[in-house]
């Protein structure tokens, strides 16, 4: 039996494959199937993904779009679960290119979704994100009305819905749709981190690379809020902790009948200023700093109430924003230009 994962190569998909590969207790033992187009990866993850776990996984180079290919891999392999990881994830690029946004995370997951059901392959775990709630007032549960500001949270939005409708159309369907909050940190290793094409969009990544020296300054993006410290307060999660967030949603698939969403967070918030100073303390390098005007669209603050994934899947987060940090700081020293 195989698991399919798609988008694998990426920052959560891969810190997901090497928990999978690790698992010791005899759960889940499927070889590991990644399927990847490496528009945002390279396959040096791969690499790096043996070194860590001394294990193999099969790669496969192609587009979830492309039918033809996803019909050769479930003819191939027996897959018996997908975590489908692969789409397009920048929220500004999403305003100015969407087709290409709707194009691969939307048609695409519609492509992978037939290819499953005509190889009666019926569990999925979706990567969705805290942005289907938009501005809702934390803490965020689930039970709360979802909309999109934007056309990458659209997708998301989309896709959930399309997933609920095919869940209720067949009893069969067991579909995991986790929403995250802001993932960031890296495999204690240092071996495999988030490696953004570009300048990148997200705080941390950009933090990072103001402290090896690829960037100049940070903007902070306003400092009015009604928080803290006046700037936004985020909700921020390890990467590994999301990764086992996922190997227990594949654990506890049979048991979610039709679909689910559930959130993957840790309940508190953290400010931008309270990330900066603690990145400088952890890594002893200063990050110069400017308050810019606030950017369209964000909100003040935005955190999970993670109750239900604790009952649900007793799936609980372990690291701290100081290990965030700390993993962050050694990921990004060790691989000044990431993969590159
Ligand atoms: P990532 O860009 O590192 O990984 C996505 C992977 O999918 C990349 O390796 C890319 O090459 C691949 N891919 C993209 N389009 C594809 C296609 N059409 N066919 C095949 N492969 C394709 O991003 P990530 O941060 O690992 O995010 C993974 C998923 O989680 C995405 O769906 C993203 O929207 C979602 N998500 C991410 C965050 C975040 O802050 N990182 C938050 C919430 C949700
Ligand atoms: C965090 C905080 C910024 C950059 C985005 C997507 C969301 C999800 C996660 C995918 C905010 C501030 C940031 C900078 C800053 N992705 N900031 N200077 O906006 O919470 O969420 O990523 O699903 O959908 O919207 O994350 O890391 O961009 O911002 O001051 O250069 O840092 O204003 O308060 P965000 P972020």
């Amino acid at each position: 039996m195989s698991l399919l994962i798609t988008g694998g190569t990426g920052y959560i998909g891969s810190h997901t494959v090497v928990e999978l590969l690790q698992l010791t207790d005899g759960n889940i033992e499927q070889d590991i199937v990644i399927v990847d187009n490496l528009s945002n990866s390279s396959t040096k993850v791969l690499e790096r993904i043996t070194q860590i776990t001394d294990k193999t996984v099969t790669f496969i180079e192609a587009d979830i779009r492309d039918e033809s290919a996803l019909e050769r891999i479930f003819t191939q392999h027996t897959i018996e679960a997908v975590i489908h990881f692969a789409g397009l994830k920048a929220v500004g690029e999403s305003n100015e290119i969407p087709l290409a946004y709707y194009d691969n995370n939307v048609s695409g997951t519609v492509t992978l979704l037939q290819v499953m059901k005509k190889h009666q392959v019926k569990k999925l775990v979706f990567s969705s994100s805290a942005t289907v709630y938009g501005d809702n007032e934390s803490p965020l549960h689930e039970g709360m009305t979802t909309s999109a500001t934007n056309p990458y949270g659209q997708t998301k939005l989309m896709v959930e819905n399309i997933l609920f409708d095919v869940a209720k159309s067949d009893a069969d369907w067991s579909i995991a749709c986790l929403r995250y909050f802001n993932p960031i940190g890296a495999h204690q290793s240092g071996l495999i981190g988030e490696s953004p094409n570009g300048i990148p969009n997200n705080l941390l990544p950009y933090v990072s690379q103001v402290a090896v020296g690829r960037l100049k300054e940070l903007q902070v993006f306003g400092d009015d809020y009604n928080t803290i410290d006046g700037t936004g307060v985020r909700d921020y999660i390890h990467v590994i902790d999301l990764a086992l967030g996922h190997v227990k949603a594949l654990q506890n698939l049979e048991a979610i009948k039709g679909c689910k969403a559930i959130n993957l967070g840790t309940g508190n918030g953290t400010s931008v200023l309270e990330i900066v100073n603690n990145f400088s303390e952890i890594s002893g390098v200063s990050i110069p700093y400017k308050v810019v005007p606030r950017r369209a669209g964000d909100l003040a603050t935005v955190y999970a109430d993670a109750s239900l994934a604790n009952e649900l899947l007793a799936w609980k987060t372990q690291y701290s924003i100081t290990d965030m940090i700390a993993d962050t700081w050694r990921w990004q020293s060790k691989n000044p230009n990431g993969y590159n």
